[in-house]
């Protein structure tokens, strides 16, 4: 199977076109519910969007510094990425723009976007308590360029400064003490912006743009998400008699660290043919059941593989010893908390998990998990995907309360694991 294309390069694809000056093709787009509404959100700041075909699109851009002020909110949904990344762009430009979205969007934080955007000259108008949204900000007519030291590996925070810099007159910098999914940095140079990265420190990077430059529409060939492709993955590994092919999984360095992970637990994931889609690497990933050995995953690993520790923990549940996954603090701010969110279905499934600290502990079960449970998904698409995948090997089968949110990364999910045999009703 192929899964959907890469949510994060999606996103990146509607930005890029609104600020490119002319005419951007997209293939292999991930036509998910978050997707659409940063194509909505580009409308909204002034670009056609036209959907040509399954995945093909097309955005005429206004270019950087051409967006148009929007008549209504911003409404973003489930979406962090599509609203974390168009304040970056917004903020940068002399128009009033508010963002708002769903009940699990207006929990999350966003002060580490507004910090940097303050400094960068922008107004926040108006903002819920912490700095939630709903929220309106207000560009200033020249943004300042400023050099911004990353408090927290987010890519998210990375990428809305340095799309705020391509508004700004000179140099902005980023530093980050942990190198993040690097998607926007790609898509800058794909476009024809100037970016130096250097490495900073043992794990970080620094990245700089000049700012100002116009960007040139560059055809986005979008590969097979590999924070999708997760989910047949383990799948795959914990029930026995499996063997399956991922097609063009995208194997960019800062998201494998599942598969690294997968593979010390002794999972059999092997490489069958690897090509490139897009300047990113894909490769063509066999998959069988395995005898799963319980590890501890290292907290430096987790920007690689930040989205894949609910499917993580599953593969755990299964797997003989004990799991320890350190570093997890981020997960606290996801569409859920999903380290709560991970340890109350995890017990619902009767498998022994703890919180300590940062870290999540479980406690496998040597290839026999009794489930049975319901898990609540508090509006999370990977909680839901990564219980109902447990319920593929547990004794009891396993039932989520709400599945509407896996359309926002994956909607093909129920359809493409029941041709792989899976029985989700
Ligand atoms: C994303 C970055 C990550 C990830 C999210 C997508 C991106 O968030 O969890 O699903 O596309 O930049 P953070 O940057 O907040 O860690």
């Amino acid at each position: 199977m192929r899964v959907p294309g890469d949510k994060s390069i999606s996103h990146r694809a509607m930005i890029f076109g609104l600020l490119a000056v002319g005419e951007t093709r997209i293939s292999g787009l991930l036509e998910g519910e978050d997707v659409l509404r940063t194509a909505e959100a580009a409308r909204q700041l002034g670009a056609r969007v036209v959907r040509d075909g399954d995945g093909r699109w097309t955005v005429h851009g206004v270019g950087v510094g051409g967006l148009r002020q929007p008549a209504g909110v911003l409404d973003f949904g489930n979406a962090g990425t599509g609203s974390r990344l168009m304040m970056g762009v917004c903020g940068s430009h002399p128009i009033a723009a508010t963002f708002d979205g769903d009940a699990s969007l207006r929990k999350r934080p966003m002060r580490r976007i507004l910090d940097p955007l303050l400094k960068m000259g922008v107004t926040v108008v108006s903002q819920m308590e912490g700095g939630r949204v709903p929220l309106t900000l207000q560009g200033p007519d020249e943004c300042v360029p400023i050099i911004y030291e990353t408090p927290v590996a987010s890519a998210q925070v990375k990428s809305a400064v340095l799309l705020a810099g391509l508004n700004a007159p000179g140099l902005t910098t980023v530093i980050e003490r942990e190198a993040t999914r690097d998607h926007t940095e790609r898509m800058l140079r794909h476009f024809g912006a100037e970016v130096t990265v250097e490495p900073h420190g043992v794990h970080g990077r620094k990245i700089t743009l000049v700012g100002q430059p116009e960007l040139k529409p560059a055809p986005i060939v979008v590969p097979a998400d590999p924070s999708s492709a997760a989910f047949p993955m383990v799948a795959a590994l914990i029930t026995p008699g499996s063997d399956i092919i991922l097609e063009s999984v995208m194997m960019n360095p800062l998201r494998t660290g599942l598969i690294a992970t997968l593979r010390e637990m002794g999972g059999s994931i092997t490489v069958e043919d690897v090509g490139n889609e897009g300047g990113e690497e894909v490769a063509t990933l066999r998959v069988r059941h395995s005898a799963l050995r319980g590890v501890t995953v290292p907290p430096e690993r987790a920007p690689s593989m930040i989205d894949e520790y609910p499917i993580l923990a599953v593969a755990a549940s299964f797997a003989t010893g004990t799991t320890r996954m350190r570093g997890l603090h981020e997960l606290r701010v996801k569409e859920s908390d999903r380290l709560a969110a991970v340890a109350a279905g995890l017990s619902a499934a009767g498998v022994d998990a703890a919180i300590e600290g940062d870290d999540l502990v479980v406690a496998g079960g040597a290839g026999a998990v009794r489930g049975g449970g319901m898990v609540e998904t508090h509006l999370d698409h990977r909680i839901a995907m990564s219980f109902l995948i447990m319920g593929m090997a547990s004794a009891e089968p396993m039932s989520v309360d709400d599945s509407d949110t896996i359309a926002t990364s994956f909607p093909t999910f129920l359809a493409m694991m029941n041709g792989l045999g899976a029985s989700i009703a």
